[in-house]
């Protein structure tokens, strides 16, 4: 299926589109550009070679991230996506970041739409989520909030971020909610950048009554937050803030926000690389 093709699918999935769902605590979720930009930092490292995260030498390594430590490192075996964890002690936070495909247009078309349950979740009845993030997590989960587990014992006093762009942010809401739930059971905030759609209606209600605040930012026209289509059960969760006319708009509770990027009818792929002003999937260099 290529790009146009979906354009068309897009129109029509517009116009086939369920009403919101109004409620829960994600109303309350706030919006702050600096840590947004901040974890974008961290979204754009994960792009990078390991060799450069190690010693925090990489071309986006700088500014707010600087004198971040990395401890751990994971690449998993089905998408080839790594994610990376460490901690920034002058801000007390913890983070965890995922990497994105490098290849939009690819990842698009060979992007597949059927969920599977929320398996081994209390309290997550009915929820779904796509099939292939959750392959994409699962194989480095356990691992990886181990990993946090740790950090969060040496550290007890830090926040812990999960951030990521495109396919990492999908992971991100993954991960956020593993960590929340399972293991380490410590709240999480949540920073999306161009992240798809993750689950259905109950799997986002779900997701709000567990996460602390989640932010999930959307690029103009940026075509990958559309996908998978709503008309295939599909729904966001808040904090929508959508980036558009040069500033962020915060858009409302329900996920979907209408007035936000779901009014956009023609979206486009180039508005998925860059957010915030950084060019943020390939490891480039801050201009
Ligand atoms: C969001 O805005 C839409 C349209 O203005 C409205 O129908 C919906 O009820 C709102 N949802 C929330 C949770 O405010
Ligand atoms: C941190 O990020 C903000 C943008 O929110 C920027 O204005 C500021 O210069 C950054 N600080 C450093 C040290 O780069
Ligand atoms: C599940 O729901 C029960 C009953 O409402 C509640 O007591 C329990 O704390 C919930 N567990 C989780 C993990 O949300």
């Amino acid at each position: 299926m290529n790009v146009f093709v979906l354009v068309t699918l897009l129109a029509v999935a517009a116009a086939c589109a369920m009403p919101a769902a109004a409620r829960l605590p994600g109303a309350s979720y706030t919006w702050d550009e600096k840590t947004a930009y901040t974890m974008l930092e961290y979204a754009s490292a994960s792009y990078c070679d390991e060799k450069d995260l190690l010693d925090w030498s990489c071309n986006v390594c700088v500014g707010n991230t600087t004198g971040f430590v990395l401890t751990g490192y994971w690449t998993d075996p089905v998408t080839k996506t790594e994610s990376f964890s460490g901690y920034h002690a002058e801000s007390k936070a913890i983070i965890l970041a995922h990497e994105g495909s490098h290849n939009t247009e690819n990842w698009i078309t060979n992007l597949k739409f059927k969920k599977a349950d929320l398996v081994d979740y209390p309290n997550a009845t009915g929820a779904k989520v796509h099939r292939g993030f959750q392959e994409a997590w699962e194989g480095v989960g356990q691992e990886v909030s181990d990993h946090v587990a740790d950090l969060v014992e040496r550290f007890p006093e830090y926040r812990v971020y999960a951030t990521g762009h495109s396919l990492g942010g999908a992971l991100a809401v993954l991960s956020s909610l593993y960590v929340t739930v399972k293991k380490p059971h410590v709240p999480v905030h949540v920073y999306t950048f161009g992240a798809p759609r993750v689950g259905n209606d109950a799997f986002q209600l779900y997701f709000q009554s567990q996460i602390e605040n989640a932010v999930r930012v959307v690029h103009s026209t940026d075509i990958v937050p559309h996908l998978p289509f709503r008309f295939l059960g599909y729904h966001h969760a808040p904090l929508e803030v959508w980036e558009h006319n040069g500033g962020y708009k915060v858009c409302n509770g329900s996920g979907e926000d209408p007035k936000c990027s779901d009014s956009v009818v023609v979206p486009t792929a180039s508005a998925h690389a860059v957010y915030m002003g950084i060019k943020v999937n390939g490891c480039h260099a801050r201009s």
